[in-house]
């Protein structure tokens, strides 16, 4: 069948794709029709991955490696001949605690995995295919980074700045290219389990949609992005948040009212 994505022909180059939301985009992209190059630290958990998600191939090694990041444009080159798609996925929420005491190495680390990384990664692809022949970048932030956080300083700050990179990049590859983001709430994977765990119902009952989100969710907007179906959307966050966002506006909405409730009663 055809999808409805009309993504047969093309090639995508997945980070941080062996789970959670980067393995549910690479399945998603297969289903589409594209064929997937994708990378993750973990080798045997790189070899499963492509092989249960059959038009793939995959490299382990880290994202804060250009070595690695120019070997898997290389591969995905070598093997399908294109680069369309590049999803930046991967991302680490280290140094965890205040800012005051994040480590220099930690808060390098940061900014290496989850803003230099993506940025090295669109110019090997740029240079290997998309200068000439076009494609489409999707960079995953997160809801956090619009607003302060305890505890993840230096995450939220460097997915501010991923944010700020995917509308720069975007202007600076328009036509050619189009640079988009997707910002997703609380997913129940891995690298959020000490959040959720334990509190699932809780904190899914609070939100406007009633649940936590699944990779599947992050999945179905990155590849609407990544497809022709935006193809006249360039520079744009897009939230998948279950509506944590209105929560949190409703609720600062109506802290605002109540003190102007209390200010009202006060004057003569
Ligand atoms: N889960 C959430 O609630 C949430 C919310 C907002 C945004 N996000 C964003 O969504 C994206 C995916 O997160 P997730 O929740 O799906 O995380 P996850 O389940 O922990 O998966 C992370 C993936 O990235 C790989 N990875 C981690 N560091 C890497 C590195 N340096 N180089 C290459 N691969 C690396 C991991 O494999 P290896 O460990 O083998 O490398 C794994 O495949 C991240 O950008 C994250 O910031 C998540």
């Amino acid at each position: 069948m055809t999808s409805p994505y009309g993504l047969e022909g093309r090639v995508a180059i997945v980070t941080g794709a062996s789970r959670g939301i980067g393995r549910a985009v690479a399945e998603a992209l297969v289903r589409a029709g594209a064929r997937v190059c994708v990378t993750a630290r973990d080798a045997g958990a790189v070899r499963r991955t492509v092989q249960e998600l059959g038009a793939a191939v995959g490299l382990a090694g880290t994202v804060a490696d250009p070595a690695h990041l120019r070997e898997l444009t290389g591969l995905a080159l070598r093997e399908f001949g294109r680069i369309d798609i590049v999803v930046n996925n991967a991302a680490t929420n280290q140094p965890y605690g205040p800012l005051m005491d994040a480590d220099p190495d930690g808060w390098r680390e940061a900014f290496t995995v989850n803003v230099e990384a993506p940025l090295r990664l669109v110019q090997c692809a740029w240079r290997g295919w998309m200068a000439e022949h076009g494609g489409s970048v999707v960079n995953i932030c997160t809801e956090g980074a619009g607003h302060v956080g305890p505890q993840v300083g230096a995450y939220g700050t460097s997915k501010a700045a991923l944010l700020h990179l995917t509308r720069q990049l975007a202007g600076e590859l328009a036509p050619k290219v189009r640079v988009n983001s997707v910002s997703p709430g609380l997913v129940r994977t891995e690298m959020a389990r000490f959040v959720w765990e334990g509190a699932e119902e809780t904190l899914g009952a609070g939100l406007p949609l009633g649940r936590l989100g699944e990779p599947d969710d992050i999945a179905e907007a990155v590849l609407w992005l990544a497809s022709d179906a935006a193809r006249w959307i360039t520079g744009a966050d897009l939230l998948v948040d279950g509506g944590t966002r209105v929560r949190a506006a409703h609720t600062s909405g109506a802290q605002a009212y109540a003190v102007h409730d209390q200010l009202r009663a006060r004057r003569p």
